[in-house]
């Protein structure tokens, strides 16, 4: 192994513990910081998700209520309880986990939350600020790879990196993140004609497809920094990334490992942003 690992489950520790310090101080002017959870249906992997964020929320003295509805909730339905609590102060972060059942709209219900309560970063208004370059909340996962970067002191300025995946969750947001950090940067997507004519050349990679294997040895240049979001399962069942770390980390300079990279400081982010919520709606 010739690539340093950016530890994610040292670095989300870190942040934790500085959330931490600022709910202390929020909570001795009197604010409880408040993330409202809706969870619709007994989705199992969305029933283990929220619950680690129901505890990581816990363990930094933030408020998490976890609100279970049926899975034939209607979108009326839905829309009214995001509407009661947009109204309700007590309630500084709002999160519909989802996948939602197919037969509610996931994209109205998103755009339905208040921005100012928007802790995942999904609304328009939120992708609309950080393609302007305004504030407003950041998705967790890019926001997390951004502050992997910065843990290893990396500037991107003038650095070509390159984001594998064009979803709203992590590609796109990535790129306007790493952009707005002077990067230059190349999207690639399924339908990119030779992925590996990009990799090749960039400083920084960020896998985000979500299938094993996606970048290999060959793919990376000696000494990128290598960011793997992929949540995959291998043959044997066992959790592993987009990246194939055996090998990429003999190449690589800095690299990310799954499990224990990406997916502990998404959850860490999310607490950051709702103890920023809690900050602004108190400030
Ligand atoms: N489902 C999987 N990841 C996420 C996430 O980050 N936020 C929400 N709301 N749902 C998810």
């Amino acid at each position: 192994m010739t690539a340093q690992l950016i530890d994610g489950n040292a670095l989300a520790a870190q942040v934790r513990s500085e959330v931490a310090h600022r709910v202390t101080a929020l909570k001795a002017r009197g604010v409880q910081p408040h993330l409202a959870i809706l969870l619709v249906g007994d989705n199992p992997a969305s029933q283990v998700y929220v619950r680690s964020k129901v505890a990581d929320s816990e363990q930094t003295g933030l408020q998490a209520t976890l609100e279970r509805l049926p899975a034939d909730t209607t979108q009326a339905a839905l829309l009214a309880r995001i509407a009661a609590l947009n109204a309700d102060p007590a309630v500084h972060g709002i999160l519909v986990q989802l996948p939602l059942p197919a037969h509610l709209d996931a994209q109205a219900v998103i755009e339905a939350i208040a921005p100012h309560k928007d802790v995942d970063g999904f609304h328009v208004a939120s992708a609309g600020a950080l393609m302007v370059g305004q504030s407003g909340f950041r998705p967790c996962t890019p926001y997390g790879c951004m502050k992997m970067l910065e843990s290893i002191g990396y500037d991107l300025r003038g650095k070509h990196a390159v984001v594998i995946g064009r979803s709203n969750i992590v590609g796109k947001p990535m790129a306007m993140m790493l952009l707005a950090a002077n990067a230059t940067v190349t999207i690639c997507h399924s339908a990119t004609a030779d992925l590996a004519s990009h990799t090749r050349q960039a400083d920084v990679i960020v896998a985000a497809v979500g299938k094993r294997h996606v970048l290999t040895a060959g793919m990376v240049k000696p000494g990128a920094v290598v960011i793997d979001v992929g949540m995959n399962r291998d043959d044997a069942g066992k959790l592993c990334g987009d990246v194939d770390f055996d090998r990429v980390k003999d190449v690589a300079g800095w690299i990310t490992p799954v499990p224990g990279g990406v997916g502990p400081m998404t959850r860490a982010m999310l607490l950051v942003n709702t103890l920023e919520a809690a900050e602004r709606a108190s400030a």
